[in-house]
């Protein structure tokens, strides 16, 4: 069966009435498009957990901070629903902006604590702007799970707060990150990379899996951190954002490993930023 293509916020919910009546499970992972195999890998665990799955493509204005950024993210629609098809998911819902945003659109979704620091310093406003249409996505899907990956660790954290605080009636379901053989996590940024920074930008997650791996067996945590944020520049990234050890469930920042922790970062390569995690009690730590 083809993947049905439907634009309204009428047309999503009658669709999903349908199947609710039916009795059948929904899921929806929502997305910006220029879908890879990150998203495709969100699409098949939706579709292990429910009868039906919506994917969710819009471009969301509200979410960027820097309008060259907004204006520059791909829109590939017809590659999106060609990569869909045969994955076996049931409906894309793409609105334009106008429908997810009428005229006179004014309220904002804040989500304290977990926005802040990380991602939330360098991109101010960007967490609401993914609360925001995450909120309206859950009520015009009305789905009963959604599939987040955990590459956005940080944007996981804020849509179970929200999901939690808002009482929003959906299971939130974290997914692992999808590597390249050489460790590079998946992202749509992935494409604009020049030779030379495809070359370089595995590093970032070798440096991260490096350094939890000796964090784990006991390494300073401020010096490792230090030498991790050198390291990511020696092998060629012009500049480190952030690259911080976290509680694996708040995200507060953590001195040692007194529980479960997450090294994150994000760094600019060829003038692009690129985000990576990992889980520092982790077994299984090689690339
Ligand atoms: O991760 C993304 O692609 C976006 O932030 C999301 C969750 C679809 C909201 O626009």
């Amino acid at each position: 069966m083809s993947v049905f293509v439907v634009r309204t916020v009428a047309a999503l919910r009658a669709a999903v009435a349908g199947w609710k009546r039916e009795g059948l499970r929904v899921a929806v992972v929502p997305t910006m498009g220029a879908l890879h195999e990150g998203h495709l890998s969100l699409v098949r665990i939706a579709l292990e957990r429910a009868d039906r799955v919506v994917v969710t493509l819009f471009v969301n204005p509200t979410q960027f901070n820097n309008t060259d950024d907004l204006a520059a993210y791909p829109r590939t629609e017809p590659e999106d629903l060609a990569k869909l098809q045969p994955t076996g998911a049931h409906l894309l819902y793409a609105p334009d902006v106008a429908e997810m945003y009428p005229a006179g659109f004014s309220t904002k979704v804040s989500v304290g604590t977990v926005s802040e620091g990380l991602c939330g310093v360098f991109r101010p406003g960007h967490f609401d702007g993914v609360a925001t249409v995450v909120v309206k996505l859950f009520l015009q899907v009305g789905a009963d799970i959604a599939c987040f990956g955990e590459k956005d660790f940080q944007q996981l954290n804020v849509v179970r707060r929200l999901a939690s605080d808002f009482d929003v009636p959906v299971e939130i379901v974290g997914c692992p990150t999808v590597r390249e053989p050489d460790g590079l996590a998946l992202s749509s940024r992935n494409v604009r990379l020049t030779q030379e920074g495809r070359r370089i930008a595995p590093a970032l997650a070798k440096v991260l899996f490096e350094t939890a791996k000796r964090l784990a067996s006991g390494a300073p945590v401020a010096q490792s951190l230090d030498e991790a944020r050198a390291a990511v520049v020696a092998a060629g990234y012009s500049s480190v954002e952030y690259l911080e050890l976290r509680g694996d469930d708040a995200l507060e920042p953590l001195a040692g490993l007194e529980k479960p922790a997450r090294l994150l970062a994000a760094a600019w390569l060829d003038g692009i930023r690129l985000i990576d995690n990992v889980r520092v009690q982790d077994p299984e730590l090689t690339l």
